[in-house]
């Protein structure tokens, strides 16, 4: 595996050389997005697919996005181009929003698991940009990591993840959204959210109307999913991780979350005490006496920035469970409680 270092405020062409040949050939290229990092591959070439999701562990009833350089490409991927289309794609393109629409007749089946439609997204990020000009072809691009774990924010978690499954890593550094886009499908009747992100429901209905919020499907496994993805038990870290309410007091919040936890430690160093195997993702300002306390940002859009470079940190330091303090219920909030709330899922 290779990584290249790039400088995402000034990305050059020359320095992307072997990732543009990677691609050509067939590899599989991690670069980053203003979401997360992607795991890219020549859309177009069925063995390269099949390689992502060989090295992603995916199951193939998961369809993938394509990433374009511009709205032209995007658009050359459909069959049809509602004015819904147009209308997003200028107000939100290049940036954090997946577009599912009927695909061109010679779009992969592989990439939209047989489904009729394909996911399609123009990313901000200068360096996917830089690379996707570069290699001048359209790049699947699921996030970089396992299936099922939590999507990279650093060059740093694919490597971890992924390890020798890719031929060339492009560090451009942090993502700056840190949630995956925001994806709308306009091949229903009504335009309908299918994962909640950065650019919000409000966002949307202000440029085209009525859009509806999808709830979320359960994983069906070996059929593909009316909007598939939407698997319940995504973007799990590692140590069990549990919601709770944070306007309960800390300590009784801490004890009613994990049963026995007053048996078995706190441990005291420096006369402050410490349970080491839990951790708490606060958002209010209560005190949690006895564990490992992480204060995170009060808005939205700070706090999806953070939530999974802290979930990978926390999983790497061998904590055994997370409590995270459910975050407020209000629309721009509903990525990151969207992605709490599935990686919550399974966690008895
Ligand atoms: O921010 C992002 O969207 C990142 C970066 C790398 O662009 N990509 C990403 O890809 O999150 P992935 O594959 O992890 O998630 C794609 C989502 C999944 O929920 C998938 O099921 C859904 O989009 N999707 C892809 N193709 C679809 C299709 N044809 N119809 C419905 N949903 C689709
Ligand atoms: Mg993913």
């Amino acid at each position: 595996m290779k990584i290249l270092s790039i400088d995402p405020a000034a990305p050059e062409a020359g320095d992307l050389g072997a990732a543009v040949d990677a691609l050509r050939a067939g590899g599989l290229v991690a670069f980053p997005t203003e979401t997360v990092y992607g795991l890219g591959a020549n859309a177009l070439d069925p063995a390269a697919v099949a390689r992502i999701f060989a090295a992603k562990g995916r199951p193939e009833y998961n369809p993938i996005i394509v990433h374009a350089a511009n709205t032209e490409a995007a658009r050359e991927l459909t069959s049809e181009w509602p004015l819904a289309a147009a209308r997003l794609a200028d107000a939100f393109w290049p940036g954090p929003l997946t577009l599912i629409l009927p695909k061109a007749p010679h779009v992969l089946d592989a990439l939209t698991a047989g489904l009729p439609n394909v996911a399609l997204r123009v990313p901000a990020h200068p360096v996917a940009q830089a690379l996707l000009a570069a290699a001048g072809l359209p790049l699947a691009a699921p996030s970089a990591n396992r299936s099922t774990e939590v999507s990279p924010t650093t060059a740093e978690h694919v490597v971890r993840s992924l390890g020798e499954a890719v031929d060339v890593v492009v560090d451009g550094g942090p993502c700056p959204v840190g949630i995956e886009s925001t994806v709308v499908s306009l091949a229903s009747a009504t335009p309908t959210i299918l994962r909640p992100g950065s650019i919000t429901q409000d966002d949307i209905s202000a440029v085209i109307g009525v859009v509806l919020m999808a709830e979320g499907e359960k994983e069906r496994p070996g059929a593909a999913l009316p909007s598939p993805g939407q698997m319940d038990r995504h973007y799990a870290p590692r140590a069990e991780l549990r919601l709770i309410d944070p306007e309960r007091s800390g300590l009784v919040a801490l004890l009613e979350a994990v049963p026995g936890l007053d048996a078995y430690l706190p441990v005291r160093i420096d006369g402050r005490t410490y349970d080491e195997k839990t951790a708490v993702l606060a958002y209010s300002s209560a005190e949690y006496p006895g564990a490992r306390v992480v204060r995170m940002p009060q808005e939205a859009a700070g706090y999806a920035t953070n939530l999974y470079a802290m979930l990978h940190e926390l999983d790497a330091q061998g904590y055994q469970r997370i409590l995270v303090e459910r975050v407020p219920d209000e629309p721009e909030w509903a990525g990151v409680r969207d992605r709490l709330q599935r990686a919550s899922q399974g966690s008895a």
